[in-house]
């Protein structure tokens, strides 16, 4: 057998240097259109009608006093909306019967002059149900629990291999315990929006588009492939447009009911253009969230603290309407080494909005789990927890044997021991007090797949003296604006400045999304190839007007090794004795991702990540109501995520001798997600350390630590050890 060849790489001269964002000024200046800033000559606003029952049909909708009010256009129900021609997808299949999947499902559309008029009216609209009973609480009991056929992630739901009852049943030392995560909700700063125009096939435009949809999303050409069969449009005449996009962090990564709405709202009143945005109270209802999961996890140890079992059963919910199954086991498969293994995923679909991605969608409720069983096993092992899994380090994937493309993990840990000035052995909880604050620290592992999505193409076109680079890539905010023009630049051998890069419209050619932290990796692929063959059919000396485009080459490494990005995270909490209040002084994380394409943008995403993790380990949560399953937590009042004064001392740092041989020209992995992977597990682990008080559900707060915080206090007394 040959020897499996990688990508070549590109020499790194533009890459790799700190390049200030090229949109920054656009951005700053507020001209850097978000999508319902485009112009749009004419339009009206739409406001959706939510359900109020979490299952049944709609009996009757009278929106007489809705029409009634000035300003309103149209009021379409699922009497009188524009029919979709596939509507096997229940997402987007709005307004096409009577059927109530979920509180907050709409049930009709508003559309008026404006959007206070619209939404006015759609307080207006009288909706009459027939009731049926529904389940909208996770519980281990669910009748509803089924077997899926395949994880988000294209993963099986079970694997196994040996006999995991009996390594538990003969191991020295045992980790049995369960740990759950709440459900939690995408917030990006810019929620979801659309700008839709309905041109008509017969708009004398030819062959141009039928419809236009400037969207906010995280992939134009996932919203076209997603929504032309479902509004019958052939995929080239439909438009897609998103420049500039304020966040995702995964929600945005398909097209949810809203840009359906907009569609059939434009279809409705063509040739006039349609506004619909979601609502901050909306984005808690209709464009996605992680599922909330109780993972059963079982470590076995010989003596020396070597795994001989790892057990993780997951369990966690869907939506009756749609499936959507977060694959919260599988990093579990190839993190560390032991001879008998197992994971299972159950599912209940429940009467609910439907989850989607979040940022490390499976791999952060997971690996909190995992981590903190280490933990936990560290403890009872009696030994340092870095030194346990530096015992458990694997030689190759412990799931398929392939081998590791390279796999730093250990390293990671002794960079961050070092730099964190780590106290090596095993943890003494309860230990360091200062004044009345109990002070621990924790560490936990992170890691993340190496992705590189199929279907991407570029265009490299020579004009006026610089290369115009198409591609329908995404900037949801991580910068590949610039990053991608330094990758263009080195791909073709020239500076910045002859670079004019074209992203965000369908007009250029195929991409895939911003998600899976896959972005760069295969835009970046698609450009480099694009550029070798302008190279090779133009030269360097090009003439004007001069193209070419190509796709992506075979990659037979992909399917050779197991490519993974790695990381260490460790956390210093201080735990108030009275009052429990934790705080957070400091986080490091240190990370193997390969080459940095812009060493600034790449630290933001790290400390992005780190943030949402803290924010994860101390205070996300969606509260449902338990009656009707709608999330009752809908503002960001209520749902707490992590302000700047909650973050303190915080580090992120990269392997920086890393290059990746085996993904893209590039030598880069992704980063978007690793940052959040792992770092609430070494907050918990910290608590532990600081407290003696081991929390399995996060988020971690206050009153989750009281009752055992409350025994010290009582020993100090009797000590006579209260420190003043
Ligand atoms: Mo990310 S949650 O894969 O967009």
């Amino acid at each position: 057998m040959s020897e499996p060849t990688g990508p070549t790489l590109l020499d790194p001269v533009q890459m790799g240097r700190p390049v200030g964002r090229l949109d920054g000024r656009r951005k700053v200046l507020g001209v850097a259109p978000y999508a319902v800033e485009h112009e749009a000559e004419g339009a009206a606003q739409a406001a959706m009608v939510a359900s109020t029952v979490p299952r049944g049909r709609v009996r009757s909708i009278d929106a007489t006093a809705a029409r009634a009010l000035p300003g309103v256009l149209a009021v379409l129900d699922h009497t009188n909306a524009p029919r979709v021609a596939d509507g096997e997808d229940r997402e987007f299949a709005p307004l096409q019967d009577d059927t109530v999947w979920f509180r907050r499902q709409p049930v009709a559309l508003v559309v008026a002059e404006s959007s206070e008029v619209a939404r006015e009216a759609a307080a207006l609209v009288a909706v009459e149900y027939d009731e049926e009973p529904a389940e909208v609480g996770l519980r281990p009991d669910s009748p509803r629990l089924y077997t899926p056929e395949k994880l988000s992630d294209g993963s099986e739901s079970d694997t196994s291999a040996g006999d995991v009852e009996a390594a538990l049943a003969a191991a020295t030392h045992v980790v049995d315990e369960t740990y759950a995560t709440p459900y939690e909700h995408n917030n990006p700063m810019e929620p979801h929006a659309t700008i839709a125009t309905w041109h008509g096939e017969d708009a004398g435009l030819g062959d141009g588009p039928v419809l236009t949809l400037v969207d906010s999303t995280q992939g134009v050409h996932a919203v076209r492939s997603s929504l032309a069969p479902v509004l019958g449009i052939e995929p080239e005449r439909l438009e897609v447009v998103a420049p500039y996009v304020g966040g995702g962090f995964g929600s945005k990564g398909a097209p949810h009911v809203n840009v359906v709405l907009a569609a059939l709202a434009a279809k409705a009143l063509a040739p006039r253009p349609v506004r619909l945005t979601v609502t901050r109270q909306q984005m808690f209802a209709l464009v996605g969230y992680r599922t909330a999961t109780i993972q059963h996890f079982r470590l076995g140890a010989d003596a020396d603290g070597r795994l001989t079992a790892i057990s993780h059963d997951v369990l966690e919910q869907s939506a009756a309407i749609k499936e959507f199954v977060e694959q919260t086991g599988s990093p579990t498969r190839s993190m560390y080494a032991a001879p008998n293994r197992r994971t299972t995923h159950r599912v209940a679909r429940l009467d609910v909005a439907i989850p989607f991605w979040m940022r490390a969608p499976g791999e952060m409720p997971g690996m909190f789990a995992h981590e903190v069983a280490m933990d936990e096993l560290a403890h009872r092992c009696g030994l340092d927890p870095i030194e346990l899994r530096v015992r458990n380090e694997p030689d190759v994937d412990p799931e398929t044997g392939h081998p590791f493309g390279r796999r730093r993990l250990l390293e990671c840990l002794r960079r961050g021991a070092e730099r964190f000035g780590w106290e090596e052995g095993p943890r003494a909880p309860l230990s360091r007090r200062e004044g009345d604050w109990l002070v621990g620290t924790g560490v936990a592992s992170s890691t993340y797949p190496a992705n590189a999505m199929p279907g991407n193409e570029a265009t490299v076109t020579f004009e006026h003296g610089c290369y115009a680079v198409g591609i329908g890539a995404a900037d949801i905010g991580t910068g590949s604006w610039t990053s991608l023009t330094q990758v263009t630049a080195d791909a073709l051998g020239v500076g910045l400045e002859q670079i004019r890069l074209g992203i965000g419209d369908t007009r250029y050619p195929s991409a895939s999304v911003a998600g899976g932290s896959s972005g760069l990796s295969s835009w970046g692929i698609a450009i480099t190839a694009a550029a070798r063959a302008f190279r090779e059919q133009h030269g360097d000396r090009p003439s004007e007007g001069a193209s070419a485009t190509a796709g992506m080459p075979d990659n037979p490494d992909l399917q050779e090794y197991a490519l993974n990005s790695y990381g260490a995270h460790f956390a210093k909490v201080r735990v108030h004795a009275d009052t429990g209040q934790i705080r957070v002084p400091r986080m490091l994380g240190v990370f193997s991702v390969g080459r940095a394409v812009n060493p600034t943008t790449l630290r933001s995403q790290f400390l992005g990540g780190m943030v949402m993790g803290l924010s994860a380990a101390l205070f996300e949560e969606s509260v449902r109501d338990p009656r009707f399953g709608h999330v009752v937590t809908q503002d960001l009042a209520s749902y707490h995520v992590a302000a700047n004064a909650d973050v303190a001392d915080l580090d992120a740092i990269w392997l920086d001798d890393d290059v990746e041989t085996h993904l893209n020209p590039m030598g880069s992995r992704g980063a978007g997600e690793i940052g959040i992977v792992g770092s609430p597990a070494a907050i918990v682990n910290a608590v532990f350390d600081a407290t003696g008080v081991r929390v399995r559900d996060l988020p971690v707060t206050a009153d989750k630590l009281l009752a055992g915080l409350l025994p010290q206090r009582e020993r100090d007394h009797v000590l006579g050890d209260a420190s003043a």
